[in-house]
Parts: C-alpha cells; sequence; structure tokens
C-alpha cells in the first residue's frame, strides 16, 4: 500500500490542476482555532503527511506555532521545504521517526492517515499520544467509512484508501488515550472526511 501511495504522490498532478489555488477553507479554519484554543501559542506542532506544506503549515506558521512536518512523498517534502522554509520537514513514513515522549504540543494530519492500512491505525493513535503533552491536543482527518484497501485515482495515478467508521475511529481513539473533544463529517469534492478534534484524557 505504502509503494503504491508513494508513487501516487510522487509522480502525480495532485498538486497541480486537482488542486490550483488551494487556500485553508472556512470550516477547516475554524477547527484549527478550535485546535489553538487547547494549546499554548508558539506551540510545537507535528503535521504527519504534510504534503507541500501548502496550505496548512504555511497557515500554522504564521500564527507563530513551530511546525516539524513528516511526509513519505520526496517530491511533497521538496515543495514543502521550498513553500515553508521556516518549518522543519523530514522525508519518511509517519512510523519511522520515534520522536519520544512529549516531544510535541499538538499532532496535526490532514487527509493522509486513510493511506496506511486502517490495522495499523491504533497503533498510530497510541504513537501520537506518546508524542504530545498531557495539555495537547490533536486534530486529524479520517476516513468516514469502512473502506479495506479501496482502489481509485488521483492526479492521474493509482491511489489506495483505508479506513474505519467513524464509529470505530471513535473507539480507537479513546482506547489509545483520548478523549474527543469535537467530531465533523465533511462532504468535498466527491469525498467525504471524518475530522476529529481531540485531547488527552486526564
Ligand atoms: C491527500 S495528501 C494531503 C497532504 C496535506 N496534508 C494536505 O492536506 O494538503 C496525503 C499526503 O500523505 C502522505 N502520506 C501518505 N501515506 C504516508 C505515510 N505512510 N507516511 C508519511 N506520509 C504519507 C502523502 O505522500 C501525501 O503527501
Amino acid at each position: 500500500m505504502r509503494d503504491k501511495v508513494k508513487e501516487g504522490y510522487d509522480k502525480g498532478d495532485y498538486e497541480g490542476d486537482y488542486r490550483e489555488g488551494r487556500e485553508v477553507r472556512e470550516k477547516e479554519r475554524e477547527l484549527m482555532e478550535s485546535l489553538f484554543d487547547g494549546i499554548p501559542s508558539e506551540s510545537k506542532i507535528l503535521d504527519l503527511g504534510c504534503g507541500t506544506g501548502l496550505p496548512f503549515d504555511r497557515f500554522l506558521v504564521e500564527k507563530d506555532h513551530q511546525v516539524t512536518g513528516v511526509d513519505i512523498s520526496e517530491k511533497h517534502v521538496e515543495m514543502a521545504r521550498e513553500n515553508v522554509p521556516e518549518a522543519d520537514f523530514l522525508q519518511g513514513d509517519f512510523f519511522e521517526n520515534d520522536f519520544g515522549e512529549n516531544s510535541f504540543d499538538a499532532v496535526v494530519s490532514f487527509y493522509a492517515i486513510f493511506h496506511i492500512p486502517r490495522e495499523e491505525h491504533f497503533d498510530l493513535f497510541k504513537k501520537i499520544r506518546e508524542w504530545i503533552s498531557d495539555e495537547g491536543a490533536i486534530l486529524i482527518t479520517l476516513g468516514p467509512d469502512e473502506m479495506d484497501d479501496f482502489e481509485g485515482e488521483i492526479g492521474g495515478q493509482e491511489m489506495v484508501w483505508s479506513s474505519y467508521s467513524a464509529e470505530k475511529n471513535v473507539e480507537l481513539l479513546e482506547k489509545a488515550g483520548f478523549e474527543i473533544i469535537t467530531t465533523y463529517t465533511e462532504d468535498y469534492r466527491e469525498e467525504t472526511h471524518f475530522w476529529v478534534l481531540a485531547e488527552p484524557v486526564q
């Protein structure tokens, strides 16, 4: 699955016609503002599957946060370094870097976690819980429904998605030590996304 995803984003035209002129949309901005309510100003934020850094990492650094982005696509990481030189970007898989306990105030991940097999989502949630401080928060996008190796196309390349239902996502996040603050299901460009804002259980 990872090879297909990496190749798709490295070779595809995902950042071209597909997303030309993309900006942080109103609802995304609103969710981000809710995240900021729960974390200190000038927080350390990890962005998993950061893509080209646009529009989210640019938005986060302009709010004076210190951003570290991770992405499996070499092309995207190269673009991110150019687009947002104020942030740090690492090329690799979500699981490749063990950042250690309490390394970040927040973890964000937009439209990316559904590109790894759903059987690994719980392990990733547990890792994220380790990486953020007890006072931290997460804002992530997941799939809304059961998808098991769902195959499609993006930017002219084969792509693959994997997800549990929204209810199961919530159950797994709670089991990993999070308290759900807000969820939001959105339909956007023929896709449905399940947003979760959550904090560590105190
Ligand atoms: C749909 S794009 C979203 C990019 C960015 N978050 C945004 O919203 O613009 C998904 C991103 O996740 C990255 N990705 C997918 N699987 C990954 C993995 N296992 N480890 C790290 N990055 C991954 C892809 O390379 C791609 O850049």
